[in-house]
């Protein structure tokens, strides 16, 4: 096991004021940094000024991103190593279209320790700057989010390969299960409920989408639901 840790910190969409306060300490405690291409200005002026070690990782035009990937994690690796925190700071949000799952897998692969922060992403952060709501109580209950790299002709084949993440559905999560089987979903796929989210007592419940329609679990709240295969890929990277 590495001496030093990796923190995958989300930097928000680029407003300076939009970094959370965990991020800033992160920041203000890390050794090396290695930042992303959509870091904020302010943001990357506030690092250099910091004087710490600053690492610019993003990808440059024509590039390949597999190669800058191999790049990044042996800089992880080798600050690790050393006995370093080491930030690797994205935008918006990085669990979101951030390349953070080969370099989650990278990183338990190479046992090293890491802890995600989150951020707040451009897909919440950027509409709320233009006044625009993501859900309303008559117009949109569900939110989209993918990238404009997908075929839109063949939007049906998205669905097994979306996350659904579900509020306020704790005391039906057996009939939400039931309808996203009917919807089309693999009875396979794995679920996350998770309770307490990101508080003190936080406790996750894994199962798969055909046992959580039959399922006798109560569920404490606050809850949320998340349904996909990404589910399936942290359970399998775990169990390594
Ligand atoms: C590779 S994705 C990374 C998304 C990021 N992890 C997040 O949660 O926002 C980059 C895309 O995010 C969107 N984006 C990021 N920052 C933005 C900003 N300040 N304004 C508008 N769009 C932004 C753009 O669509 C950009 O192409």
């Amino acid at each position: 096991v590495a001496k030093g840790k990796v923190y995958l910190v989300g930097a928000g969409p680029g407003d300076r004021e939009l970094l959370t306060l965990k991020a800033e300490r992160v920041l203000r405690e890390a050794d090396v940094i290695l930042y992303d291409r959509l870091i904020g200005d302010e943001i990357v002026s506030m690092l250099r000024e910091s004087g710490k070690k600053l690492i610019y990782v993003g990808k440059n035009k024509g590039e390949r991103g597999d190669k800058r990937q191999e790049e990044i994690n042996r800089l992880m690796k080798k600050y690790a190593d050393e006995g370093k925190k080491v930030v690797r700071l994205k935008g918006g949000d990085p669990i979101i279209f951030g390349r953070a799952t080969s370099e989650i897998e990278f990183l338990i692969k190479n046992s090293i320790p890491f802890e995600i922060i989150p951020g707040v992403s451009s897909v919440n952060g950027v509409p709320a700057y233009a006044n625009i709501p993501l859900t309303h109580p008559e117009l949109a209950s569900c939110l989209i989010v993918l990238t404009g790299k997908e075929d839109m002709g063949k939007f049906h084949d998205l669905l097994n390969r979306s996350t659904f993440v579900i509020l306020m559905g704790k005391d039906s999560v057996r009939d939400v299960a039931k309808g996203l089987v009917k919807f089309g979903l693999d009875a396979e796929t794995g679920v996350a409920v998770i309770q307490r989210g990101t508080l003190r007592g936080q406790k996750v419940f894994f199962c798969k989408l055909g046992e959580l329609s039959k399922c006798e679990e109560e569920f404490e709240g606050p809850a949320l639901i998340v349904v996909g295969r990404v589910v399936d890929f942290v359970r399998e990277l775990n169990d390594l």
